[in-house]
């Protein structure tokens, strides 16, 4: 079938510059005639290559999703793209699509998600384009696509009418392959290369009480494949496991706000043994044991401290990074078990350079975001996974048994993330000037019994391509006693957002079950 191109004229939007992770905005700003269009074509116009590669598509399942979905289609086929791989239904978590990219070379992918972002015409819409590789754009190609999203003209799509997604299997659009895929499986196949599944699968049939939260979110579908076809959970352990465009009218953030329900049972009431919550497109995760709540920041130096028990890491791992608001829990396992700990800026794309070059294989951020080297996208499913297999190989221990182990073993570090929400741009340059003007000055100073050694703005040359990325984040260190950042939200759709962390490391016996916000009350007063 041959199918006509056309070229539309358009006018730039001033707006298209991506946050931390890609172009977030308003379902009513993406509705608007020529947006959505305007950015891919930006993307098209940008990056070389298009023409005969392969391309992913999918996103998250939220409203608007289906729509966007056969728009970039046929811009895909103007672009002489020769196969695009989509989900069925349009449907792909955000670490499947990177897996995607990886498995089939794909040139690039565009994933449609607003992560956690409420869904519905009234709430948010987005769209992140991933390069080779699987890993989001560098900012070097984001702000080019930038800069032609502001002089572009023209798109250009092709006369044909929707592709039915509902099925898997092969359907052309103009000379182009459309490829739809049940990418649960995928998916699957890649996490049984990744952990003991026999030994996981001993561990559910052994009384172990399990339940995991989809949050009417994307994960559902691969939850279902994971534990209950290949892992032989019954079906209740899936909880809100169906996704819908609107999320339930919910806010799939897995986190003890948003997920209070979960955490409720599992923390307070101390109903099952093991617990997790996964977000809208499926990079984030929650981890809750009977009792307690493991924090994102310990759940990464946990999962990397026991690397060994995971098949992928039978031999130990190189070496493992951190966002630098990311409390430094990392840190003191990498010091003790000799291998290398990177400090990156907030955001995933800035781990890839590191995962493709081999220098770490387990990364992670404090924003509930956990993963390693089998895609280059955080991966919720891959953590609780993680957690699960390091449950089974110590039998008989609790989460609450581990946790305490490893803050024998390391210290605790003990964290808290404070949002400001809601605040102008002027507002918050305003907080964040006045911390940075005194930034020089702080180094000596005592605040009660802390002092501090270092104050600095977090900028970073990465190792591998030499890039520079600068004004990350303000920090005030106290040696490694206590630390305070603060930096400004780059994924908000409107106003400002500051983000204040706060880190205090006990490492006494007798210090390290006490409240977190006992112990970091003084430091909320300095800072
Ligand atoms: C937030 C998190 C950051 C994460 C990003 C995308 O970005 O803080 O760690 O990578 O969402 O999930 P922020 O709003 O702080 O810029
Ligand atoms: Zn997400």
């Amino acid at each position: 079938m041959h199918a006509a191109v056309r070229s539309i004229t358009t006018t730039p939007f001033e707006d298209q510059q991506v946050g931390t992770a890609g172009l977030r905005k308003r379902v009513q700003v993406f509705k608007q005639p020529h947006y959505l269009e305007n950015f891919v074509q930006s993307v098209f116009d940008t990056h070389p290559g298009f023409e005969g590669s392969t391309l992913v598509v999918g996103g998250d399942g939220r409203y608007h999703n289906d729509v966007a979905i056969q728009t970039i289609l046929s811009m895909a086929a103007a672009a002489g793209v020769q196969r695009v791989v989509v989900g069925v239904d349009g449907i792909l978590s955000t670490p499947a699509a990177s897996h995607l990219i990886r498995k089939h070379d794909a040139h690039g992918g565009f994933v449609l998600s607003a992560s956690h972002n409420p869904a519905g015409p009234e709430g948010d819409f987005g769209i992140k384009f991933s390069v080779r590789g699987g890993g989001q754009a560098p900012s070097s190609l984001t702000d080019a696509i930038y800069a032609r999203s502001r002089t572009i003209t023209t798109y250009r799509q092709i006369d044909a009418p929707p592709i039915d997604l509902s099925q898997p299997g092969e359907t052309r659009l103009g000379s182009m392959i459309v490829l739809c895929v049940d990418s649960t499986r995928d998916y699957a196949d890649l996490m049984e290369t990744r952990f003991d599944f026999d030994a996981i699968r001993a561990l559910l049939a052994s009384g172990f009480e399990f339940a995991f939260d989809a949050m009417h979110a994307v994960t559902g579908p691969y939850a279902r494949e994971l534990f209950v076809n290949r892992l032989g959970a019954p079906e209740s352990v899936l909880r809100n496991a169906t996704p819908l465009p609107d999320f339930g009218g919910g806010h799939p953030d897995p986190n003890l706000v948003y997920a209070a329900d979960l955490a409720e049972e599992v923390v307070t009431r101390q109903g099952l043994d093991f617990a997790a919550a996964s977000d809208g497109d499926g990079d984030r995760n929650m981890i809750l044991g009977r009792g307690l709540s493991v924090s994102p920041c310990e759940s990464l130096a946990v999962i990397a401290a026991n690397a060994r028990c995971m098949p992928a890491y039978r031999n130990g791992i190189r070496g493992a990074a951190r966002s630098m608001p990311t409390s430094r829990a990392l840190d003191a396992v990498a010091a003790q078990q000799g291998f290398a700990a990177h400090e990156t800026p907030t955001g995933w794309k800035f781990f890839c350079n590191l995962l493709d070059a081999g220098d770490i294989q387990i990364c992670g951020e404090e924003s509930f975001g956990t993963g390693s080297d089998h895609v280059r996208e955080k991966d919720g499913l891959w953590a609780v996974l993680a957690w699960m297999n390091l449950l089974a190989s110590r039998p008989g221990q609790s989460v609450a048994d581990i946790m305490l182990d490893h803050w024998r073993t390391y210290g605790r570090h003990y964290y808290e993330r404070h949002d400001y929400e809601g605040l102008s741009a002027e507002q918050a340059e305003r907080v964040m000037d006045s911390l940075r003007q005194r930034l020089a000055a702080l180094p000596g100073q005592s605040f009660d019994d802390l002092t501090v050694s270092a104050a600095d703005e977090f900028a970073y040359s990465d190792p591998i391509d030499n890039s520079h990325a600068q004004g990350q984040g303000l920090r005030v260190c106290f040696g490694d006693a206590a630390r305070i950042v603060l930096r400004k939200s780059g994924t908000g759709t409107s106003g400002a957002t500051l983000r204040l962390y706060l880190e205090c490391l006990r490492q006494d016996p007798w210090e390290l079950r006490l409240p977190t916000q006992e112990v970091l009350t003084p430091l909320a007063v300095i800072a």
